[in-house]
């Protein structure tokens, strides 16, 4: 005789399996340490930043240490060839903003991506793929302005690059993840000769468990060490990258990159539920766009809703709309247009936002108008999406606290999974194509399916409009959270959920990272969400209010429940206000992902 499995599950088994738990994957315990932590998408990074801090160095020293390891370890992201930001929270409590965003060429101009029809170009010579498509790169600049000013200057430059080009020169494992990372973007690398080189093996591809070496790479990295941060700018690495440029008609030039520079900027900051959320200014859109979002749900009774009732999610998608909404219209690079942040983010105005929100009704996209701050002349309207996308991204995020109690939040990005596709010959730099990340043709989407607006338009030399998000969260004055994520325009969202998890759910923070969360971002008009992240019922009871789900992924990919396919993972660090422990925990959604403390 042969049991079923129904006869065999007692009634609270079968209670237990089948109820819908809040946590769907995984769950795992955050790692305690009393002293530093370092949490990042790839263990042997996490490792190379809490060497550091364990040898004396600070979070910031620990930070440059950790970045140019992920160049080595995390190539598809992290590699010099890009740019991003870093928010530095100094443990006698100034906050600073790093701006080492990419910036457009000098040869940049606002329809470069236009086609003779007037259509966005695809492919060769457009703005995600090949020669065309890559800004100037930040992150060698960004990094030695942090180290020089923020620096503990107890560990040299040369020190801190030491276990990247370590990495390289020797090489290590590779892991089922990065084999697999590699795989799925063969058809993009195998374009250009020192990409498959590289990244396919000569297009044999790459193993789990093969030694990997990069010795371009790491004769890069030695020039790094050996010439300084210049080298990058206006050494032989400089020479490099502008010869090969003007070999296969790349716009980026010598003076170019000379004339790049990193910048400090102001963070933005507004207080929720008595917490305080630092975050990061423009030319990203993300600090404004959640600052809007909290001060949104604030005189809500978010607690009362419940982690995950349809009202909750209800009026999460509709702050989300809201504020996406206004981030296409006025946001842009504060040295090119004026941002009206003061406006954004005065609380009546945010206020007004709100005032057609409706508990039992879903507000279309189309038709809702944006909030017109203060200090802003509304440009033309952009219109509904057309064009589609289909694009693996990647960007990614660290967050550090160290002894002192000094913090990085850091961010950084190629934009599109191996940026541009191409690798300059001889110096292992892969190159971004940041330059997507702006206005291509208003009202047409870029990959992330962003509309955006005039304010973001190509201009020589300006920053690309972006949605990444490092940021603190500060309880009684004291460090609290420091958290951030990959995700292109689902970043804004996925932070957001992550700290409402902890200040509206005390959830703790393994939990409130790993659970399951949802995208709105305007336009397209449709939610998107985690498989198993919503119950049946609470998707019928948003259905019956007017929202739509969209079956995919955020990237367009088939909704699968696999969590690696989630690129927004939220590497993020508690301290413990009762105990100061420093709490890292690492996202599930990245399968090498790791905190390491000591
Ligand atoms: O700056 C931005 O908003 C985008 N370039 C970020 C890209 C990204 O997060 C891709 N990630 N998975």
């Amino acid at each position: 005789m042969s049991l079923t499995p129904r006869r065999i599950i007692s009634p609270i088994i079968a209670a237990l399996v089948f109820s819908t738990p809040f946590v769907s994957y995984a769950q795992r315990m955050a790692v305690e340490a009393e002293h530093g932590m370092v949490v990042s998408v790839h263990e042997l990074a996490a490792q190379v930043g809490a060497d550091v801090l364990q040898r004396g160095g600070n979070a910031v020293d620990a930070a440059v240490a950790t970045g140019f390891a992920l160049g080595v370890v995390y190539p598809w992201a992290g590699p010099l060839g890009g740019g991003g930001f870093m928010m530095i929270h100094l443990a006698d409590g100034r906050d600073i903003a790093i701006d080492y965003r990419e910036r457009a060429p000098a040869a940049a101009s606002r329809d470069m991506y236009l086609g003779p029809d007037g259509n966005v170009l695809k492919g060769p010579g457009s703005s995600t793929f090949g020669w065309r498509a890559s800004g100037v790169p930040g992150d060698v600049a960004g990094w030695a302005l942090a180290l020089e000013k923020y620096g503990s200057h107890k560990l040299s430059w040369a020190e801190l690059i030491e276990p990247a080009r370590r990495l390289a020169a020797d090489g290590h494992h590779i892991t089922q993840f990065t084999a697999s990372r590699f795989r799925s973007q063969a058809e993009k690398l195998g374009a250009f000769a020192d990409s498959k080189k590289i990244f396919l093996n000569g297009g044999a591809l790459w193993r789990t468990g093969d030694l990997w070496r990069q010795p371009e790479l790491a004769a890069t990295l030695a020039r790094l060490q050996q010439n300084g941060p210049r080298e990058f700018y206006e050494g032989e690495t400089a020479r490099l990258i502008a010869d090969a440029m003007a070999r296969n008609g790349g716009t980026l030039t010598l003076a170019d990159l000379k004339n790049y520079t990193a910048v400090e900027r102001v963070p933005v900051r507004m207080t929720y539920r008595g917490y305080e959320i630092v975050t990061m200014p423009p030319p990203s859109s993300s600090g404004i766009a959640l600052l809007q979002m909290f001060a949104m749900i604030e005189p809500f009774d978010v607690a009362a809703l419940g982690p995950n009732s349809a009202a909750k999610y209800h009026l999460f998608i509709e702050a989300m709309r809201r504020a996406y909404r206004d981030r296409a219209e006025y946001l842009g690079d504060p040295d090119f247009v004026k941002v009206p942040v003061a406006g954004l983010m005065d609380r009546n105005y945010i206020a007004g936002l709100m005032k057609n929100f409706d508990p039992a009704k879903a507000t279309p996209s189309a038709g809702l108008a944006p909030g017109g701050p203060a200090g802003w002349e509304p440009p033309k309207v952009a219109s509904v999406p057309s064009g589609g996308f289909a694009e693996s991204t990647e960007t990614t995020h660290f967050s550090i606290v160290d002894a002192e109690g000094n913090a990085v939040a850091n961010t950084f990005t190629l934009n599109g999974g191996f940026g541009s596709g191409v690798t300059i010959p001889g110096t292992g730099v892969l190159m971004n194509n940041e330059m997507d990340d702006f206005t291509s043709k208003p009202g047409t989407p870029n990959q992330f399916r962003l509309i955006q607006g005039e304010a973001n338009a190509i201009a020589p030399g300006k920053h690309p409009l972006s949605s990444m998000a490092p940021t603190f969260v500060f309880k009684d004055g004291k460090i609290f959270l420091v958290t951030g994520a990959p995700g292109g325009s689902t970043i804004i969202n996925a932070v957001f959920q992550v700290i409402t998890n902890v200040i509206d759910f005390n959830l703790p923070v393994s939990l409130a990272v790993d659970t399951p969360r949802i995208h709105h971002q305007w336009m397209p008009d449709v939610v998107n969400y985690d498989p198993y992240g919503l119950s049946k019922d609470t998707m019928d009871a948003l259905r019956a209010k007017g929202h739509q789900f969209e079956e995919r992924n955020f990237f367009g990919g088939q909704l699968v429940p696999v969590i690696e396919r989630y690129p927004n993972d939220t590497m993020t660090i508690m301290v413990d206000p009762a105990t100061h422990l420093r709490l890292g925990a690492a996202d599930s959604r990245k399968p090498d992902s790791k905190a390491v403390g000591y």
